[in-house]
């Protein structure tokens, strides 16, 4: 095949087609990408976290007492958003209160962990706490006492250094003198957190979502943002200030989510990976806007709180870029970022059935937003695209009020990304841009992904990128998944408490990210008569940055043969210094490592591309 470049025909395209789509599914925040280490550390699990019949998720979940008693109360708590706490009555030394961790507690040789709590005395007598890090396999392997002598509630801390690598560690508060006290917020991180940010990000998972090199981050859901119900749809306000004040909720996945991970964190990773926050917001109804879900309110926000509501998301965008002096502003200065956050998208609604109840609170949210930030650029929702959704009417919506961008989802077979490559072709430019923020390709059936699946993405990533004048970003979903406690499949990286694990589908994500533009170049496969056939597994594409002055050319090879190729370039420069990446393998693989090399690129390259491939070429010309 010979690959002919058109330079001429250039064309402006969206810098931030790559993103990632960060939702709390699958353990993605507590227990996850939220570094804190032990499981329940405000006693505000319940069984409705888990499904209303599940009566072991309650406050006492991941803890164990020994040597006395424990109860739960709520009379005098440190914040009301954090009402339980607990009790503890232990008449001889030696009583234990231990906690397991998220599937035990991990922890580092060397590495510094700093231990907190607040603690209360229930009656005159002090007492002395051991703190304690403890493994079956390793014994103690970190130790420290604190003294508890107030009568008012107060946090104390100290650092421990592990002594041992583990995996199976479990926090230990071994009481040393008989006494009563109340305990809360009990709390083990480590010192070395992505960035090193207080209440940060797990380094290793971090660093892996920053590897792709989004350009923009949606948070904290999908379904997660609007709940199940009117109580719980996502507030953003819920999940700022000093950790104790910060209102839990059940998460619609069927776990807890502790807000440990708020809108100020999500807001910090944002601008640590040089990516831009895209914070979802429902639209003033839940999942479905009909559900029974366990929420227990349907339909919508009521109109008469419906001002209350959308007053809450203009106070966003103030707390994102607001003046220090403003209400709102002054919280993010308060929490250590008196600098905006540069807060420039919201996403209001996600997937939802488009409904008059939706239409209605979408409508005035959307004028109310935009004619209070008309900075901020908001992007709709068309709800799922599938036979018979609502698709059609939720792009109604947008082209009747003029949302800038809307957001389309799709999870198909790798068949569908390979026969739909020209899905975008005849967008009207005229209407909304596109924000493909959910979509991911998964062997039919079984919701598993391998090479096959990962080259149909990056196949039909040319043309996102073909069409990048209309589509102006696009995320994979879901981004990352706990093994042991994933909700959904196929996700891009797999993790434990010790191991990240991304998926070949990471790479494409990665390779995508790595090497975007701003500028589409046309080009044009020309096939053999005899080559029709297979014409859409193969496809290329180039971009250029004008930041880099540098080009990239990607080459995707869906076929179980490889195809010999001639790059005709049509670039004044005849030779260029580049390097070049290929991930392939066979189409069942669930893992493949892609190869990088320099190489000669010249005007008119003779280029074989490997069976089942995905190939991209940098080059920088003078
Ligand atoms: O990505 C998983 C879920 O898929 C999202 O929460 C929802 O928006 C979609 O249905």
């Amino acid at each position: 095949a010979k690959i002919a470049f058109e330079p001429e025909k250039a064309k402006a395209i969206s810098n931030m087609l790559t993103g990632v789509f960060f939702e709390d599914l699958n353990y993605a925040a507590d227990g996850g990408l939220y570094a804190e280490l032990i499981q329940n550390r405000d006693f505000e699990y319940h069984p409705r976290d888990k499904g209303f019949n599940d009566k072991n998720w309650n406050s006492m979940y991941a803890w164990t007492i020994t040597g006395t008693s424990l109860q739960i109360d709520s009379v005098s708590p440190i914040h009301p958003n954090n009402p339980h706490y607990a009790v503890i009555n232990a008449t001889a030394a030696g009583a234990t209160l231990s906690n397991s961790g998220f599937d035990g507690i991990a922890l580092k040789k060397g590495e510094a962990y700093h231990f907190s709590m607040f603690t209360k005395l229930l009656d005159k007598q002090k007492l002395n706490l051991k703190i304690r890090l403890t493994s079956a396999k390793a014994g103690v392997i970190a130790q420290a006492t604190l003294k508890i002598g107030a009568a008012n509630w107060q946090k104390q801390a100290v650092t421990l250094t592990s002594t041992s690598d583990v995996a199976d560690a479990k926090l230990e508060l071994v009481i040393e003198t008989p006494g009563r006290f109340a305990i809360d917020m009990v709390s083990l991180f480590p010192q070395s957190t992505f960035k090193n940010r207080k209440n940060g990000l797990r380094a290793d998972l971090a660093e892996t979502i920053a590897g792709i090199k989004p350009r923009f981050v949606r948070f904290p859901g999908g379904c997660l943002a609007h709940g199940d119900g009117i109580a719980n749809i996502y507030k953003w306000k819920n999940s700022i200030g000093p950790l104790e004040s910060r209102k839990p909720d059940r998460n619609l996945w069927g776990y807890h989510q502790t807000m440990g991970l708020g809108y100020f964190e999500y807001f910090q990773f944002c601008e640590d990976i040089g990516a831009a926050p895209v914070p979802v917001i429902a639209a003033g109804v839940p999942c479905q806007n009909s559900s029974t879900g366990g929420g227990g309110q349907q339909g919508g926000i009521p109109m008469s709180e419906m001002d209350a509501y959308i007053q809450d998301i203009i106070d966003l965008v103030e707390y994102a870029n607001g003046d220090i002096k403003t209400k709102w502003g002054k919280k993010r200065a308060e929490a250590g970022h008196p600098k905006p956050f540069n807060l420039k998208y919201i996403g209001i609604g996600n997937e939802d059935q488009i409904t008059e109840v939706f239409a209605e609170r979408f409508a005035m949210i959307y004028k109310a937003l935009s004619k209070a930030h008309p900075e901020i650029t908001v992007i709709g929702t068309a709800g799922p695209f599938f036979e018979g959704s609502d698709y059609d009417a939720g792009w109604q919506i947008a082209s009747n009020l003029h949302v800038p961008v809307i957001d389309e989802h799709y999870y198909q077979s790798p068949g569908w990304f390979i026969n739909n490559q020209d899905f975008y072709d005849s967008y009207d430019r005229g209407k909304s841009k596109v924000y493909l923020g959910e979509y991911a390709a998964s062997l039919p059936g079984g919701n598993k992904t391998n090479l096959e699946t990962s080259l149909s993405e990056a196949l039909y990533l040319t043309s996102l990128e073909r069409n990048g004048d209309v589509v102006s970003m696009a995320s994979y979903a879901p981004l990352i998944a706990k093994e042991g406690h994933t909700q959904w499949n196929p996700d891009l990286i797999y993790f434990n408490n010790t191991e990240v694990k991304p998926t070949i589908g990471y790479y494409v994500q990665q390779l995508y990210g790595q090497n975007g533009g701003d500028t589409y170049i046309p080009s044009t496969i020309v096939l053999s008569a005899n080559q029709e056939a297979v014409k859409k597994r193969v496809a290329c594409s180039m971009v250029k940055d004008a930041a880099s002055g540098e080009i990239t050319v990607k080459l995707v090879n869906l076929l179980p043969v490889a195809v010999n190729t001639t790059l005709d370039l049509n670039l004044k420069q005849q030779s260029f210094n580049a390097t070049k990446t290929v991930l392939s393998g066979n189409p069942a693989d669930k893992k493949v490592l892609h190869v990088s090399s320099n190489i000669t690129l010249t005007s008119g390259q003779q280029l074989e591309i490997p069976a089942y491939s995905f190939t991209v070429i940098k080059f920088k010309p003078k």
